[in-house]
């Protein structure tokens, strides 16, 4: 999809689309169009009576064929519940939504007049750059390993008019930032576990430093030398080299300011370990490295559109494979912190390696916070299902900033409770933790073990096992992976620490 900004002007080659209320009032530029079409448009939407009665948000239309004195062959006339009231994300549904009907359609040309779709509390510009973000994130499609029935598309060329078009132009390179990284987080998740392999993504994410990220990547020996023991013990049982990415993006004024930290489970494919999973859904675990994902999709977002701050992104990544060599339940293992761990379950993988990913990012770069995501848990989609990811966090400004960018993202989070009696429950009898709690409340255990690894950092995990992925189309993504996490961080930094 490519896009170009145009001042007003009647579209004179192609299909256009405008807007009325759910008064079937025309918005903006419509009017304009409609005089010169001698009320040709207006006419159509009001002779047409299921048009009228119909009030749904934004996804109504109308089509008036070669309204009369126009060039224009095609002319949607998309009706609009109250846009007055209109948040930013549904100005990103919108975009879908449009998306959605002109691909439906199947236009390769088309001209959009947005102007008068004016919203209380989101800026004409904002407005404008939401509603292509939503139509570039729903144009999404992952399809290279399709040889046959492959749908050629032509490439759609989309002109916005609008009186602010250069503006419009000059926030784009933004938008484009954020629609890429998505692109890129869902292309990680969405490989196959035998392509996108811990080095693999490690090598998408030393690609980032053509957007100007530093990128080091840590192989075994270098870990092993570390003393990154709970990290090595997940991946002893792969064919596959266990990796440490880590990514620095230094876009402050001033280079040495702290930097904020965000850390991604990167387990390319969890079949258990010798805690082998059952057969049934197995497959879906090739997702176990969406953390991973997001922290890689994001850092290309924020380098894309050069962000004003300083932020360290670090990747964990193993395969939790059987193997001759494989963790067995009731192995100890030495953490990079120093503490010891007893491994009650090879399958409870992704808290060992974000164990060492997390005590690392602290130790090394001493970041204002740390915010990790990963697909840690079955039991938060128990909690949860796929609407919300769960935020468990030792700071409550860090809580209460990732919950607000969640909502204008629909990205939500919802706090879970951290508490020294969970923690109690992953202390082990003959090491100082055990992986597994003695309780039921695992989603919450797997926090707990987190934090005895964050050394009084402000730090926020979120996890994402019930919203890395999705069964059923939504408005802005198609089926599979959802990128879940990158608008909500782009959005929280952007929000609140750029050029701070
Ligand atoms: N990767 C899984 C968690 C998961 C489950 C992600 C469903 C996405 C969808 C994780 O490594 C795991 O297996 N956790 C175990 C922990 C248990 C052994 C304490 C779980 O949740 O069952
Ligand atoms: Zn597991
Ligand atoms: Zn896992």
């Amino acid at each position: 999809m490519d896009f170009q900004f145009k001042s007003l002007a009647a579209e004179k080659e192609h299909v256009g689309v405008v807007f009325c209320d759910s008064k079937n009032r025309l918005l903006g530029f419509a009017k304009k169009l409609d005089q010169i079409s001698k009320k040709c448009i207006s006419s159509v939407i009001n002779s047409d009576t299921s048009f009228q009665k119909r009030k749904s948000k934004s996804f109504d239309y109308a089509i008036v064929h070669s309204p009369a004195n126009l060039k224009i062959s095609k002319l949607y006339v998309f009706k609009l519940g109250d846009y007055s009231k209109f948040s930013i994300r549904d100005f990103q549904i919108l975009g879908g939504n449009l998306f959605s009907l002109i691909s439906f359609y199947q236009e390769d040309k088309v001209g959009i007049y947005p102007d008068g779709i004016i919203s209380k509390d989101v800026s004409a510009i904002n407005s404008v750059s939401e509603i292509i973000l939503g139509s570039l994130l729903a144009s999404y499609k992952f399809d290279k390993y399709k040889t046959v029935n492959k749908k050629e598309e032509k490439s759609l060329k989309i002109k916005i008019y609008s009186a602010i078009h250069s503006r419009i132009e000059n926030n784009y390179l933004s938008v484009l930032a954020v629609s890429e990284g998505v692109s890129m987080t869902r292309n990680l998740v969405t490989e196959p576990p035998n392509v996108m392999t811990p080095p693999e993504i490690a090598k998408n994410a030393a690609s980032l430093s053509k957007y100007g990220v530093e990128v080091t990547v840590l192989g075994e020996k270098e870990m092993t030398k570390l003393g990154m023991g709970s990290l090595i013990s997940v991946g002893r049982g792969s064919e596959y080299e266990s990796k440490l990415a880590i990514m620095k993006w230094t876009g402050h004024k001033n280079k040495k300011k702290k930097p904020i930290a965000f850390v991604g489970k990167g387990v390319s494919f969890d079949t258990g370990g010798v805690s082998l999973k059952p057969a049934n859904g197995m497959q879906e675990m090739k997702y176990d490295m969406g953390g991973a994902g997001v922290v890689v999709g994001l850092m290309k977002t924020l380098a894309m559109r050069k962000a004003k701050v300083n932020v360290i992104g670090v990747v964990g990544l193993v395969e939790n494979h059987i193997g001759n060599m494989a963790t067995r339940p009731s192995d100890v293992v030495t953490s990079y912190s120093g503490q010891t761990i007893e491994v009650l379950n090879t399958d409870a993988e992704g808290r060992l390696v974000l164990a060492d990913a997390l005590f690392y990012t602290q130790e090394q770069y001493k970041p204002e916070f740390m915010v990790n995501l990963a697909t840690l848990t079955g039991a938060i989609v128990v909690a949860l299902g796929n609407e919300y990811a769960g935020l468990f966090s030792n700071n409550d400004k860090l809580s209460k900033q990732l919950e607000e960018a969640g909502k204008i993202e629909d990205e939500k989070l919802w706090r879970f409770p951290l508490h020294k009696n969970y923690d109690k429950m992953i202390n082990s009898p003959i090491a100082d933790m055990q992986n597994i709690g003695t309780g039921h409340p695992g989603s919450i255990t797997a926090a707990q073990f987190l934090q005895r690894f964050v050394n009084n950092t402000p730090w926020a995990h979120l996890d994402i096992a019930g919203t890395t992925w999705t069964k059923s189309l939504m408005p802005t993504s198609p089926k599979g992976s959802t990128a879940f996490g990158v608008k909500l961080l782009n959005r929280f930094v952007n929000k609140y620490y750029e050029g701070k």
